[in-house]
């Protein structure tokens, strides 16, 4: 089988170029080693970037996003028991970001690719790359039990961190950077209303602790924990009480509590690979970049490297213009790292660490009197946290 892009991967990176590509008349075939249903029903990020908002309205997928989702204009720092908003709108001429599961931009994507005509290989898994640094590079994937080839001009690598494209970059030209922190977030979902109409992220002695939301009806919430910890370990009121305990102000205001219908640990780290190209291999996504989920940038990342990469293999096909692929490499890693910088940021100021006798405590504190006081320092979180210009 022959196309022009070859993805492997059928997250959110995959799907957005896809179609991002099909605008263009370009072709495009997904292999993904998932099916439908897990990639439409796992629980993941669900924070949108204003970019990423516009970039699925002005592309025709955000109708049930802007049904469905959320928009927010602030949110919420506390700590010493007490709230301190970030009007994050007022602070960046009016930008926001919508709270919409990851999950359900994957499902409005694929529906809208299929009804398209695009191809999607689900339960089809990529087992190798080759000929990357030959004009007809070659995917080759196991689909219904049986091996198939996939020959394109361009290979793009939306197959996550464990997937087996960025491996296909020789170790010889491969930089792998890699923090992990000594803590994770036990996530959970539950029945219950809103606690509040903003996120709130909370330092606590005990620890970070964040509330969010899904929809009305389902609130998403997390509380560091131990990495090593297992969700076996933790009794609903055990959950219950230590999300209380760590979020508590003195005002009166409590947690909306309720049926807890999911849970799991997730580790913290972050990682970089350098450079994001090989060849005609082309990385997005997690496969070259993990951050921390403090900055809320995760998927966001992936849909802007994508649309630099739909845009570079536009000006190739249409111009024959080789520069933008060239700067590809360079331009997303410019910008994964000012990510990965803010989300580094978040992830100290808000964790207790478990080395700290009390001198880090205390300077994050200080950190979070100066963020939430100074009208400069707002101003700083909260153009990161709507995201910085697409071309910054
Ligand atoms: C989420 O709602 O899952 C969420 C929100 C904000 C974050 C991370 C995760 O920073």
């Amino acid at each position: 089988m022959d196309t022009q892009v070859g993805i492997v991967g059928g997250g959110p990176a995959g799907l957005m170029l896809s179609h991002l590509l099909h605008l263009q008349d370009i072709e495009a075939v997904i292999v993904e080693a998932r099916s439908r249903e897990k990639l439409q029903t796992e629980v993941r990020a669900g924070v949108l970037e204003q970019g990423t908002v516009d970039l699925l309205r002005e592309t025709g997928v955000g109708e049930r996003m802007d049904q469905e989702g959320a928009v927010h204009h602030g949110i919420e720092l506390r700590f010493n028991r007490q709230g301190h908003r970030i009007p994050l709108s007022d602070l960046t001429d009016g930008r926001e970001i919508m709270l919409y599961g990851q999950h359900e931009v994957v499902k409005d994507l694929i529906s809208t690719r299929l009804d398209a005509g695009g191809q999607i290989f689900f339960e089809a898994e990529a087992v190798g790359l080759h000929d990357i640094e030959t004009q007809k590079p070659t995917i080759r994937y196991r689909h219904d039990g049986q091996d198939h080839e996939l020959r394109c001009d361009v290979i793009a690598g939306c197959d996550g961190y464990y997937g087996v494209c960025r491996p296909s970059i020789p170790s010889e030209i491969r930089t792998e950077y890699e923090r992990r922190y000594p803590f994770g977030w036990f996530g959970i979902l539950a029945e219950a209303p809103p606690s509040s109409e903003e996120l709130i992220y909370t330092l606590h002695e005990r620890g970070f602790a964040l509330i969010s939301t899904r929809s009305p009806e389902v609130q998403r919430m997390y509380f560091q924990c131990d990495p090593d910890d297992d969700v076996g370990n933790w009794s609903d009121e055990q959950i219950w009480k230590e999300l209380r305990v760590r979020t508590e102000v003195h005002d009166g205001w409590a947690l909306e509590e309720g049926p807890i219908i999911e849970k799991g640990i997730v580790g913290m780290r972050s990682f970089a690979v350098e450079p994001m190209q090989y060849g005609r291999l082309y990385l997005a996504g997690d496969a070259a970049h993990i951050v921390t989920p403090t900055g809320a940038k995760g998927m966001n990342l992936a849909i802007r490297d994508v649309r630099t990469l739909a845009e570079a293999l536009r000006a190739w096909y249409e111009k024959g213009r080789t520069d933008l692929l060239e700067d590809y490499s360079n331009t997303c890693l410019k910008r994964a790292w000012k990510a990965q910088r803010f989300s580094w940021w978040m992830t100290s100021m808000l964790h207790r660490f478990p080395d700290d006798e009390g001198f880090q405590h205390n300077l994050q504190l200080a950190e979070l009197e100066y963020v939430t006081s100074s009208q400069a320092a707002a101003t700083s979180l909260a153009e990161n946290y709507v995201g910085i210009a697409f071309d910054h």
